[in-house]
């Protein structure tokens, strides 16, 4: 079977002070459609790099994107902004406006869209709906919890009925119990709208919760990718070994630092 979401050789570079760093070096990622696609990796390692790279919001130095038939590395500026629109992204800082209220928030990229106002209303109503949010309708994000804002940015990601969702680091400021809920909603999502999701996280916890594969990326490289099962069980590379050793870590001490003396 092909892949959905394919890169080609993706190489990408920064220039800062005179200096070039090189950041992607050589990344083939492919990605099957409907998957939950997690990319795992330490700080720096060039993860969010890479999903900014899939939707050219940086432009790589070279190599080739593609997702569907349609080539993304080989759009005109005019073509990229059409095919974004199938293509929602959700940060780890929700991203949203504050002086706007969730549902102008929701709607906006609709009205760029110069969608009609009836039609806007319709729509942002069912994504309320969708993410649990009709009673905060009319909140500013100032007046909403973590977990609250970043269903708005999931709403929002949503609105133009995306066939690709990119989430980068889209739970990481939350607390566990507001992470868990958005990792069901993320599932629902793919369930029942049949998204694809490529999932950028440092959590392999979150990896396990909810992605069937995993790459793992090392110092710009891909270092091994797979079923996470056998990536977590057996891992080869040195990233994949530190994420289970930590894992393990964190379970074996359990209960103990807080229980003693008690
Ligand atoms: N716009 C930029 N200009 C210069 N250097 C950059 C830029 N964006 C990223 N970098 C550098 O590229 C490297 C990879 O950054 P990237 O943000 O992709 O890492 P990451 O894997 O997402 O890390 P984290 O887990 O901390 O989010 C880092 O060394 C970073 O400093
Ligand atoms: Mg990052």
């Amino acid at each position: 079977m092909s892949s959905y979401i394919r890169t080609e050789n993706l190489y990408k570079s920064f220039r800062t002070k005179g200096n070039n760093v090189q950041v992607l070096k050589g990344i083939n990622l492919e990605v099957q459609k409907g998957d939950i696609y997690g990319v795992v990796g330490f700080s720096g390692a060039g993860k969010s790099t890479l999903v900014r790279c899939i939707n050219r919001l940086e432009e790589p130095d070279s190599g080739k994107v593609f997702i569907g038939e349609t080539e993304i590395t080989a759009l005109s500026k005019r073509e990229l902004a059409t095919k974004r629109r199938k293509i929602g992204m959700i940060f780890q800082n929700f991203n949203l406006f504050d002086a706007k209220t969730v549902f102008e928030n929701i709607a906006y990229p609709l009205e760029l869209e110069k969608a009609k106002k009836k039609d806007i209303q319709k729509r942002v109503d069912e994504l309320l709906e969708l993410v649990g949010l009709t009673e905060k309708k009319h909140a500013y994000p100032g007046q909403l919890s973590g977990g609250q804002k970043q269903r708005v940015g999931i709403a929002r990601a949503l609105a133009n009925n995306p066939d690709v969702l990119l989430s980068d680091e889209a739970t990481s400021a939350l607390d566990p119990q507001s992470t868990l809920a958005i990792l069901d909603l993320l599932r629902k999502i793919n369930k029942e709208l049949g998204l694809t999701i490529i999932l950028i996280t440092h959590e392999l916890e979150v990896v396990k919760y909810l992605c069937n594969n995993v790459a793992v990326i090392e110092d710009g490289i891909i270092v091994e990718e797979g079923e996470v099962r056998n990536i977590f069980l057996n891992p080869n590379s040195n990233t994949g070994k530190v994420f289970l050793k930590v894992s393990k870590e964190f379970q074996k001490n359990e209960f103990v630092s807080g229980g003693e003396g008690i």
